[in-house]
């Protein structure tokens, strides 16, 4: 199998602020990463040095053997980064279908086998991307990162503002593409319980340093590790 991912000794940020210390991670091939920590702790700083738009000060970057750190987004993407941000991006005076066939790339992922795992984004299919609900264009902005077929899925606090009833059925998805599908993910959440059970490992990232290390597994079963970087059982979401 092998290593999707090897980060070594990276020091990220922007502009003179030095968010990512000397961060270093592994991900093995076909594995999925729960990346957690509270707000500010430098979750997207990661994840956007991944796909390459922060300010890098030292250390590499390696996906599946090749040395990216020296190229540019858009040639990460095509070196096979996949990434959903944040904010989702989709085309909002594009219809759902053309959201996706502006994308596709040839693979196992098309349009029609994201119209499998989102039935309710086929039923939108001649829908624009205005007219969507919240949790309709995350799934959309998951399909449209699926169609490139990346090698490494990057999302960014995917269930983060939607309805429970949403929750489950991308939570449902995410289990699909990643343990049935063995797409190689980094998921970042905040809701550490719920993205546990649907990945492999998990990091707890702290003032941009890993502070802890775990199965996902066995993280769930030890409520005070959670509750001591994250704050969860006490409603300390913010
Ligand atoms: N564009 C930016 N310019 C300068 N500092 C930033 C920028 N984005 C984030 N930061 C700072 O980097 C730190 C980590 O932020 P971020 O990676 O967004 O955290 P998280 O995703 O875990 O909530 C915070 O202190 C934040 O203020
Ligand atoms: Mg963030």
């Amino acid at each position: 199998m092998g290593e999707i991912l090897r980060i070594e000794n990276l020091r990220a940020g922007y502009g003179e602020a030095v968010v990512l210390p000397d961060l270093s991670l592994t991900l093995e091939a076909g594995q999925s990463l729960a990346l957690l920590g509270r707000n500010g702790m430098g979750k997207t700083t990661l994840v956007n040095s991944i796909i390459g738009v922060t300010r890098r000060f030292g250390g590499k970057i390696i996906l599946d053997g090749k040395d990216i750190t020296a190229l540019r987004p858009d040639q990460r993407a095509l070196a096979g980064i996949g990434w959903v941000p944040q904010e989702r991006n989709i085309f909002k005076s594009l219809t759902v279908t053309e959201n996706l066939t502006a994308v596709a790339t040839d693979g196992k992922w098309n349009v029609e086998r994201v119209f499998q795992l989102f039935p309710r984004l086929a039923e939108r299919r001649f829908n624009l991307g205005n007219q969507l609900s919240g949790g309709e264009q995350q799934m959309l902005a998951l399909g449209r990162a699926l169609v490139l077929n990346p090698k490494l899925l990057l999302l960014d606090e995917p269930l983060e503002g939607l309805a429970p009833i949403i929750v489950d059925e991308l939570l449902a998805a995410f289990r699909r593409i990643i343990r049935d599908e063995k797409l190689s993910a980094i998921l970042v959440e905040q809701n550490a319980q719920k993205i546990l059970g649907v990945t492999d490992r998990a990091a707890i990232l702290e003032r941009g340093v890993i502070v802890h290390e775990a199965a996902s597994s066995e993280l769930r079963k030890q409520p005070e590790v959670l509750e001591g970087y994250l704050g969860v059982g006490k409603a300390k979401r913010t």
